[in-house]
């Protein structure tokens, strides 16, 4: 044995990872806490380069990493359909990531000892709130939407996530969803918060006659002023604010990072 020696295994899961969440204007991490789903920093956010092609991104996803100095593991969300680890769509990003193996693209700017978990970024949102936040402990359908630059979608049954629903393309009045009732609609648009909610209540009676969910978590950085447009909603199923608002994302990637590391 002494003369062979084997890397150590690891037997613990990780204690922290590093989230990055890249969206449609700016891109943001942060080291996480694992076991407690709290940021262990403030949060570093960089502008989206625009055109956000892939190599633009990953270089400055390399400068979030840079700023933590992170070598452990790494979560990265990208906001479009993630399978398997290869991208498939771009809405709101430069279509040349289709098709890109995502860790290919988002590994090497990394000075990381292992390649990024690469997921969609309202499931990681959703899978951060469903442990840590609104949806802890909630079994049956749940569903959790983020509204920013698109909508995003995050379905769960029992606390068992079902990847890459993308419920903001659902067609609302000939559009997509996510073109009437984004956050950035509302703000395009200068809508009231009970124009935009009326938007939404559209959009979410359609969602219910789907997928009958038992509870819908409103996340985006909307989530942050419930106030404003939860008493304009109102469905059969129980409606309330994610509790995590905008770092959801970065703590869901880290989280998805961490318990990879640990069943790798
Ligand atoms: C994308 C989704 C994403 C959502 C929020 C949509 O345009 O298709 O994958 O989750 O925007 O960023």
């Amino acid at each position: 044995m002494a003369n062979n020696p084997q890397p150590a295994r690891r037997t613990h899961p990780p204690r922290s990872a590093l989230g990055i969440d890249i969206g449609g204007t700016g891109i943001k991490g942060a080291p996480v806490d694992l076991v407690h789903g709290t940021l262990l920093e403030d949060r570093f956010r960089l502008d989206t380069p625009q055109p956000a092609t892939p190599s633009a991104v990953a270089d400055v996803v390399g400068q979030v990493a840079k700023h933590f100095d992170w070598t452990g593991p790494v979560g990265i969300t990208y906001p479009g359909v993630v399978s398997s680890g290869v991208i498939r769509t771009a809405a709101n990003m430069d279509p040349a990531w289709i098709g890109s193996v995502a860790a290919d693209v988002l590994g090497p700017p990394l000075s990381s000892d292992t390649s990024p978990v690469v997921v969609n970024d309202a499931d990681a949102a959703g899978l951060a709130e469903m442990t840590h936040g609104a949806g802890r402990g909630q079994s049956g359908v749940v569903l959790m939407l983020t509204f920013g630059t698109g909508i995003g979608s995050a379905l769960f049954l029992d606390g068992k996530l079902l990847p890459n629903t993308e419920l903001g393309h659902l067609e609302i009045r000939g559009k997509d969803a996510e073109r009437r009732a984004s956050a950035k609609v509302r703000e395009d648009k200068e809508l009231s918060w009970e124009e935009w909610a009326g938007r939404v209540q559209e959009y979410l009676e359609h969602v219910e006659a789907l997928f009958s969910p038992d509870l819908v978590i409103m996340g985006g950085g909307v989530s942050k002023h419930p106030d404003k447009f939860l008493p304009y909603l109102s469905l059969r199923a129980h409606i309330v604010a994610a509790e995590m608002a905008n770092n959801a994302g970065i703590i869901g990637a880290a989280l998805a990072a961490g318990s990879h590391a640990h069943h790798a």
